[in-house]
């Protein structure tokens, strides 16, 4: 079967004909339909692929089963699912208290491999890496039951693909994360998917002021659309004083970083309001570090909030989303600026590196 494959660092994607094994115990084999492209998948790129080539990236994806593995339940084939790159075990430390995205098993996620170390793809022998724990960018690909969610036959794919990353991690952030009431004060910085998926989740949560940061005018004026109500060009003007101004000299009450870029956070920190919260939701893959003054935050009671794909438990949470976008009250459709097929997935990259539109879909295979 076609996947795209990245094989070396600083190198173009390939496509290449792959193996993929049988689906194991408690596994599935899903035909990926479409599959959004994440910023993470970039950062991969730009890592070199993290120690994990070859890998097929692509985690934000939706498909059909195609096969099922022994006493696998929730699922058959022909079946419409939505893929999540965090599986999870149901019995861990984590799970059993209700924290799959910190599941012992979901944490493999981060080396390409399942928990016992293999993979199910390969190429003439040589192990091919589940990036991301999903391999949307390939026409095949296997994960755990526990990574598959059941949807309507109803559902367009190559809609509710973006659930998969964009918004469990965006709207997931705000609801489960920050959770976030009606009449706060928000502050997003950085308005790819993500960010914007964090705007619509502030919105439907009835935040009262949504302030948005980005040096791009095209993501500010799109997320105007998708419900910020003030918005701010970092190029032009300093975060904090903005903030003051648009908030009484209060701060916010949850300020979330999105762009992926330590400094911000320490930014957020600062615009958040005596006891409010900063959500770090962005990844900056670079490592860099910031500095945290301990007496601040201890006698400010200022709160620092890390969020793994929004904290969703994607059972519960992916019908809901779906169901939010069938109301009307989530906007997916509009977060999709460019569809390309597999073939074209260089060129899908470079939207992302150069900001271009706001989510890029890629057709794997169509169902
Ligand atoms: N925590 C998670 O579970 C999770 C999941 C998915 C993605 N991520 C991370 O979230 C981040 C965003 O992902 P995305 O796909 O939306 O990326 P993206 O590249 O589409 O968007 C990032 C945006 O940040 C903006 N930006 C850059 N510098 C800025 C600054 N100084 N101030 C304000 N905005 C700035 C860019 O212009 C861009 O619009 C990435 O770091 C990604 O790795 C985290
Ligand atoms: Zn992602
Ligand atoms: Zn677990």
């Amino acid at each position: 079967m076609k996947a795209a494959v990245f094989t070396q660092p600083n190198q173009p994607i390939n496509i290449q004909e792959i193996e993929i094994e049988e689906p194991r115990s408690r596994e599935v084999m899903v035909k990926v339909s479409h599959c959004g492209i994440c910023h993470s998948d970039l950062s991969m790129l730009d890592l070199g692929g993290a120690g994990q080539l070859p890998v097929i990236l692509g985690h934000e994806a939706a498909g059909t089963i195609e096969e099922v593995g022994r006493d696998v339940t929730s699922v058959s084939r022909g079946d419409k699912v939505m893929l999540t790159p965090l599986a999870f075990c149901g019995q861990c430390y984590w799970c059993s208290r209700a924290e799959p995205t910190a599941c012992v098993e979901a944490q493999s996620f981060t080396s390409g491999l399942r928990p016992d170390g293999t993979s199910p793809f390969s190429n003439q022998g040589q192990c091919v890496h589940r990036g991301l724990g999903v391999a949307g960018f390939s026409e095949k690909t296997i994960v755990p039951e526990s990574a598959v969610v059941k949807l309507d036959p109803d559902t367009p794919l190559d809609i509710a693909c973006v659930i998969g990353c964009a918004v469990q991690t965006g709207v997931g952030s705000v609801f489960n994360s920050a959770k976030v009431e009606v009449g706060s004060t928000v502050l997003v910085t950085g308005l790819g998917g993500i960010g914007i998926s964090i705007v619509q989740g502030a919105r439907i949560a009835g935040a009262e002021k949504i302030i948005v940061s980005d040096p791009v005018a095209e993501r500010r004026e799109a997320a105007l659309h998708f419900g910020a109500t003030h918005t701010i060009d970092p190029l032009n003007d300093e975060l904090l004083p903005k903030v003051m101004e648009k908030t009484a000299n209060i701060g916010v009450d949850y300020a979330f970083e999105a762009a992926g870029v330590a400094a911000l956070v320490d930014e957020c920190i600062n615009a958040s309001r005596i006891g409010g919260s900063t959500i770090i939701v962005g990844v900056d893959a670079t490592l860099a570090t910031v500095p945290i003054l301990p007496v601040m935050l201890a006698t400010m009671g200022k709160k620092i909030i890390g969020s793994l794909l929004g904290d969703c438990h994607p059972q519960r949470d992916i019908p809901r989303f779906v169901n939010l976008w069938k109301s009307g009250k989530l906007d997916l459709d509009g977060m999709i600026s460019h569809r390309i097929t597999l073939d074209e997935i260089n060129s899908g990259f470079e939207n992302v590196r150069e900001t271009r539109g706001i989510r890029t879909v890629v057709e794997v295979a169509s169902t």
